[in-house]
């Protein structure tokens, strides 16, 4: 059986180790800071060890996968601590602050032979599959516009992962990586692509919209952690159209013809919260001793991670360490 050490023992965390239960995996260890947060996640989840440094759970024998279950800003540094304990890695999005930092520890991880995988968790979800299925078969014909927003009230203060430069905040890195993928997933990055954005005064993205044109088609792409909007996504065919409510957590899409009509209501619910589908993937490869996963292949990361760096770098968002 495959067993996870999870580090940091905060919000994700938890939702991860909810779904453990409805895959053949297990959770062996979690490591907090305080040593008092990982008994008590111990404790709710049932797990042999708890840890009061991310150390000890690398040095653990027993722990073939680690979950990186931190902000943003902090995952390189622990994936490469993790890396000399020849850990596996399941990194939560977003998988590093820039491409050059992914291609790092890509390259390590490869040379020694070790599975990694960025946690985007979207890819994997049935109803997603079932979204490219019907745009293959041409029931709405070739897209010609993508429209994905992303945004939510989020807690703005300053030292918190949301905005804090130094913990990789932002909207791009926290919720914008989900608008790319559907776009990434169902129509292409590569196109000329314009943007506007809303800085937060600590120097993050607050607010961003993203336009991508090709010859045939153009998506709007948006993400903010400021102000509450109607999280949805839209694929606009020749034909007809495809709804996706909550597209990143996404269990059901609506399918219309051109004229409106349902053609296709396709629901798949979660058996827990629809990390599973993920966990399962990725003890499924690690079983077959695969370092790669195909839904979620190393070059993907560093795909939409070279557009992000693409984008900040036109806002003039660095973060701290990139600055040097
Ligand atoms: N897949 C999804 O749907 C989804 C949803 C939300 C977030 N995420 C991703 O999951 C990751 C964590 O997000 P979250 O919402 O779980 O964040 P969170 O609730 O703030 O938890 C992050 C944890 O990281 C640990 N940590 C270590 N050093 C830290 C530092 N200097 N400052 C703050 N925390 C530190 C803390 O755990 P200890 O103190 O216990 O060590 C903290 O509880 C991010 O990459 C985020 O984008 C994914």
């Amino acid at each position: 059986m495959i067993r996870f050490g999870i580090i940091g023992a905060g919000r994700i965390a938890h939702t991860f180790a909810q779904a453990i239960a409805a895959t053949s995996g297990k959770i062996h260890a979690v490591a907090s800071r305080d040593i008092n947060r990982a008994k008590s996640f111990q404790k709710a989840y049932g797990i042999e060890r708890a840890y009061d440094s991310y150390q000890a759970l690398y040095k653990d024998s027993a722990v073939d996968i680690v979950y990186v279950a931190t902000p943003h800003g902090l995952h390189e540094a622990q994936m490469q601590e993790a890396l000399t304990y020849q850990k596996a890695l399941l990194t939560e999005k977003a998988f590093t602050l820039n491409a050059a930092q992914a291609r790092g520890i890509l390259e390590r991880a490869n040379a020694q032979n070790v599975f990694v995988m960025e946690a985007m968790w979207t890819r994997f979800l049935p109803v997603i599959q079932a979204v490219q299925d019907v745009l293959e078969t041409g029931t709405i014909g070739p897209l010609k516009e993508l429209h994905a927003t992303f945004s939510f009230a989020g807690d703005l203060n300053k030292a918190g992962r949301l905005v804090n430069p130094h913990l990789g905040g932002g909207a791009l890195l926290d919720v914008g990586i989900y608008p790319l993928t559907v776009a990434d997933l169902f129509g292409t990055l590569d196109g000329t692509i314009t943007s506007d954005v809303k800085q937060t005064d600590t120097g993050v993205d607050g607010w961003n919209q993203i336009h991508i044109h090709t010859p045939d088609s153009k998506m709007v792409l948006e993400s903010g952690i400021l102000e509450d909007k109607p999280r949805h996504a839209t694929l606009i065919g020749t034909q007809g159209r495809i709804e996706i409510p909550a597209f990143w957590s996404a269990q059901e899409a609506f399918v219309y013809t051109h004229e409106g009509t349902l053609i296709t209501h396709i629901n798949t619910p979660h058996v827990v919260n629809g990390f599973e589908y993920e966990i399962q993937a990725v003890i499924d490869d690690l079983e077959a001793g695969r370092i790669e996963n195909t839904i979620m292949p190393h070059a993907t990361t560093l795909r939409l991670l070279d557009v992000m760096d693409q984008l900040r770098q036109s806002w003039g968002v660095r973060y701290p360490s990139e600055k040097v």
